[in-house]
């Protein structure tokens, strides 16, 4: 992604303070307080660098690219923000007590592109402006899915961004435009979404909105599907690769626990099964993964093994 686009990008949010669209990143729209509470920034010395969305009172999932190398005592987990700048009603900033990194990301293709933060204290959870949200399999039958972020944000003065989002659709195909399939793209554990230009609130994710989550409305429920991992750039014409929630069921048990449940948006009927997803040997459907109130046991483990208990130390350039 070009420092020159976010820059342009930044400025442009900033004089206008609206929605805007410079030719290559759209910004879907600029979202309103309490809109989306569970998304959070993620700051190293200050510093807006990375999304995550909240899990639990405890935990925070964000990408392993954005948080590899990093330190934790120079990590805060922002909640309830809204303008970088200002002070939000609900704002807080929380300390950072260790990183999980998926043990199988890859930093080359940036498979596996997935990490939980452990935080200090636990997240209060306010009527409207902080809260957690639920990740579950993808809906396939309606792929239209929200992306928000601060994005954009550049050293220098440009980290002013108000949050804003985007809407995208999740594309079935097992190719994800010029990632090639297998060692770039693997539709079993990553999605690919894009938005149509000619939707509403069309966009792109861009720098510094790696780590946010990827929404679907599935049963009248909003549902976390995906965490924006990487793109080839922030074009409305391009697709961005997010990292499927659903595959890393096991491992989100074991390292941060079971979710609690979200009683505002509680499904008034079962989720229906999608086809499975099969790609090398790793099958997915949803009636193995669908995370409810109960416990689910399922056989993705696979690729699930071990849960990295190591606190990220080594100096990874991000
Ligand atoms: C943090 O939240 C968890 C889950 O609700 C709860 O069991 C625990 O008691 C809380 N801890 C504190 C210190 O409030
Ligand atoms: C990523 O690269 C690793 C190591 O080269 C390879 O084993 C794996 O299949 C790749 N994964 C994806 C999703 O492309």
């Amino acid at each position: 992604m070009q420092k020159t686009v976010i820059a342009v990008f930044a400025i442009l949010s900033c004089v206008a303070g609206a929605p805007t669209y410079d030719g290559r990143i759209v910004d879907g729209g600029v979202a309103s307080s309490g809109q989306f509470p569970y998304v959070v920034s993620l700051t190293e010395n200050n510093r807006h660098f990375c999304s995550g969305f909240i899990y639990n009172e405890r935990w925070v999932v964000t990408t392993a690219s954005c948080v590899s190398g990093k330190s934790s005592s120079a990590l805060r987990v922002v909640v309830g923000q809204q303008d970088l700048t200002s002070p939000d009603p609900y704002e807080e900033i929380i300390t950072v007590y260790r990183i999980k990194i998926f043990d199988r990301y890859d930093a080359g293709n940036q498979s596996n592109d997935l990490a939980l933060v452990q935080l200090t204290k636990n997240i209060t959870f306010n009527t409207g402006g902080v809260y957690f949200i639920n990740y579950n399999e993808v809906d396939a039958k309606n792929p239209e899915a929200t992306v928000m972020g601060w994005g954009a944000t550049q050293e220098g003065g440009f980290e002013s961004t108000r949050l804003h989002y985007a809407v995208a659709d999740i594309q079935s195909s097992t190719s994800c435009g010029d990632y090639i399939t297998g060692s770039e793209f693997q539709l079993a554990t990553m999605l690919c979404a894009q938005s149509s230009a000619t939707s509403a609130n069309a966009g792109a994710p861009c720098q510094y909105d790696e780590g946010s989550p990827l929404v679907q409305i599935i049963q009248s429920k909003l549902t976390a599907v995906g965490i924006m991992s990487k793109n080839k750039g922030c074009s409305v014409d391009l697709p961005s690769v997010y990292t499927r929630l659903s595959v890393y069921y096991a491992w989100f048990l074991q390292t941060a626990g079971q979710q609690p449940v979200d009683e505002t948006t509680v499904p008034t009927s079962e989720p229906q099964a999608t086809d499975p997803i099969t790609t090398e040997g790793v099958l997915v459907t949803t009636e193995e993964i669908v995370v409810t109130t109960e416990l689910v046991t399922q056989e993705i483990t696979t690729i699930v093994e071990d849960i990295v208990t190591d606190e990220v130390t080594d100096a990874v350039p991000f």
